[in-house]
């Protein structure tokens, strides 16, 4: 099942001169999400991991996915003022001014051996805000792993520190 073939490339979205990869046909398809899926755990075999961190927006399809194959809790990273309970929060880079993710300040014990999973890895600053907050708390970030790398964009530079595993780099 060659999944990649279910990934869109859209010009000029959402603003002209980008081209954006959807990936709502793979999960439109159960057949290519499972092979995504399978390709993302196959790469963490003989990692011990206690939770699952996905970021909103794109990053909660194949993050509680994730989560639910590999039998641990999941957790939410999102956008200012969406956690109910307390949070924590990191700021990251936009190409015109910056933004802020938060996550609840309960979701990590000290010492937790934690994935973050997002949809695309582009310049790495929404990866790098998701690496602080888990560290933030005292997680241990065993992997990133994305769906999607964007290599020309060097956002592996910006978590050089971690694993990172792309299920697809363009
Ligand atoms: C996109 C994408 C990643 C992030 C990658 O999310 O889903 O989360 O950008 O970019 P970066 O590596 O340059 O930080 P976006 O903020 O557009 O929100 P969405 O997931 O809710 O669509
Ligand atoms: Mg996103």
């Amino acid at each position: 099942m060659n999944f990649e073939n279910y990934i869109r490339d859209i010009q000029d979205f959402p603003k002209p001169g980008i081209g954006f990869k959807d990936i709502t046909p793979l999960l439109l398809n159960a057949e290519a999400t499972q092979a995504c899926l399978d390709l993302l755990v196959s790469s963490l075999q003989g990692k011990k991991i206690d939770k699952v961190v996905g970021v909103e927006s794109r990053g909660f399809f194949f993050g509680m996915l994730l989560a639910q194959k590999l039998g641990v809790g999941f957790i939410p990273v999102r956008k200012p003022k969406k956690l109910p309970f307390d949070t924590i929060s990191a700021s990251y880079e936009l190409e015109y001014g910056s933004d802020i993710l938060e996550m609840h300040i309960d979701a990590i014990k000290e010492e937790e051996n934690i994935l973050i999973h997002d949809d695309v890895l582009a310049t790495g600053g929404t990866a790098k805000a998701v690496c602080e907050l888990v560290e933030k708390l005292g997680g241990n970030i065993v992997q990133c792993n994305f769906l999607m790398e964007l290599t020309f964009l060097n956002g592996r530079e910006q978590i050089a520190e971690h694993e990172v595993f792309a299920a697809l780099t363009y």
